[in-house]
């Protein structure tokens, strides 16, 4: 593999390939609980001299040099990647994807793992995603797209209830609101194309038939080309237990999803994940770097939810746990479409992620409570504490966002690694600390019965 990457121009010389590829130099660009668990697996590799993250966070210090630039300044990105002669930059976030930053970097010559913006718009708008699988035929929800509230709203009236109301643009997770009653429809209208809730985001909402079923998370590192599935794994999106209330960007995850057979993978890949990425090529927006699917699963009926053009955040924490393989050599493959061949090993053990979130997330919440118990968490192989919304105040690590931090155990079973993590979990605390009590209850229920 390296010596196909090595042929795309990287070096010429074999002799001299070791020297150089063990001397890679990588930018992480983001610095939530994702690109923690990104850090993580990527400090493991030997295959790197120096990994550097912008901005990071206090986990993430511990194993990478933090460099004090937003993932949104693109400009600042562009110019520190070009003089630190960077090997390969990491975008984690989908912001500075859908404003451009690949295009930016591949420009300037340097090797990137992430989409370009015209193809990170299929997550940053979700009216392209869904016209874009419907020019395709490939299943989704039933849909219409407004930029005209009174439009949206004479279509929600004729259409059945439950209803999903989403705003187009990117919302953090937060822009998709299924509505139970008429009212509760208009009122997510007037939210996200009145109020602008989710600012420019909500310029366009899309209408979308209520779907049921268990949600699937679904990602493949992807090069242009082809494709390479990761492992299954599922989110709860959801504030309260027995997903109920109001989205988040996840309050916990898990891996494997029980629910995804060897022949339901099968499908995934050859009627979602293979069709869309010819869609992509075929519209002139080749797909590189990690597709995410969200799917719906109800008995044999397979359904996209959503589209993401990055990581899952918290997926990623217990898939990178379980991820035996160096996860390097397949970003670079990603980068320069050498994906052919590669494969994947799996840890078979279940892992576990249960987000722990400032009281009031996903609504307002207060930041700058000191994090007590960090320390108090045994050094444990099979149990990592991921870093996502924190931040240091002098020497002391405190709460710096909605989604604090991810807890992220292994275990034989997926009951064993739900209690390692919760252990972990009951040993952290700050002011009102909010976390669900019931993360992988669907998996459990299936271990159990
Ligand atoms: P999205 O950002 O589009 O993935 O939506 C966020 C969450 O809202 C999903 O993970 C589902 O839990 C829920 N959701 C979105 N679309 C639908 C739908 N058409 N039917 C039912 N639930 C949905
Ligand atoms: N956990 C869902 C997401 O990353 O969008």
């Amino acid at each position: 593999m390296f010596f196909q990457y090595l042929s795309k121009g990287y070096v010429a010389s074999c002799s001299f390939t070791v020297e150089i590829i063990m001397n890679l130099k990588i930018l992480l660009v983001g610095g939530g609980g994702r690109e923690h668990a990104l850090a993580w697996k990527i400090a493991q590799s030997p295959w790197v001299e120096k990994l550097y993250c912008a901005p990071g966070n206090p986990g993430i210090a511990g194993i990478a040099e933090c460099v004090d630039i937003a993932a949104g300044d693109l400009e600042a990105l562009e110019v520190f990647a070009v003089e630190k002669k960077i090997d390969l930059t990491v975008i984690g976030p989908e912001a500075p994807l859908v404003a451009g930053l690949a295009d930016r970097l591949r420009a300037a010559g340097q090797a990137v793992f992430g989409p370009s913006a015209s193809a990170a718009a299929i997550e940053g708008s979700k009216a392209f995603m869904k016209d874009l699988l419907q020019r395709h035929h490939i299943p989704t929800a039933g849909y219409q797209v407004f930029s005209q509230p009174k439009a949206a709203l004479a279509y929600i009236r004729k259409q059945k209830i439950p209803i999903v109301v989403k705003a187009s643009g990117l919302a953090s997770g937060k822009g998709a609101m299924v509505c139970h009653s008429l009212k509760e429809a208009e009122e997510a209208v007037h939210r996200a194309m009145i109020a602008r809730e989710f600012g420019a985001a909500g310029q366009e909402v899309v209408v979308e038939e209520f779907l049921t079923g268990e949600e699937v998370s679904f990602m493949a590192f992807a090069d242009g080309e082809r494709l390479l599935p990761l492992a299954s794994a599922q989110d709860h999106k959801a504030i309260g237990e027995g997903d109920t209330g109001p989205n988040t960007g996840g309050m916990g995850a898990y891996s494997p999803a029980p629910i995804v057979t060897p022949g339901l993978h099968e499908r995934i890949m050859s009627e979602i994940m293979e069709p869309v990425m010819r869609a992509m090529t075929m519209e002139g927006r080749p797909y590189r770097g990690l597709l995410y699917a969200g799917l719906m699963i109800d008995g044999d009926l397979l359904k996209v939810l959503e589209f993401n053009a990055r990581f899952g955040d918290p997926e990623t924490q217990p898939l990178l746990m379980r991820m035996r393989s160096d996860i390097v050599p397949h970003l670079l493959a990603s980068a320069s479409g050498t994906l052919a061949g590669m494969t994947i090993d799996w840890d078979p053990r279940p892992a576990v992620c249960v987000v722990m979130a400032a009281g009031g997330y996903p609504g307002s919440y207060a930041g700058n409570l000191p994090i007590t118990g960090l320390q108090s968490v045994p050094p444990h192989g099979d149990v990592q504490v991921f870093h996502a919304g924190t931040r240091f105040d002098g020497g002391q690590v405190v709460t710096a966002g909605g989604r604090v931090l991810g807890v992220t155990g292994m275990g034989e079973t997926i009951t064993r690694a739900r209690d390692v993590t919760y252990d972990v979990v009951h040993r952290i605390h700050w002011q009102d600390v909010y976390f669900r009590r019931d993360i992988a209850h669907r998996a459990i229920a299936r271990e159990v019965s």
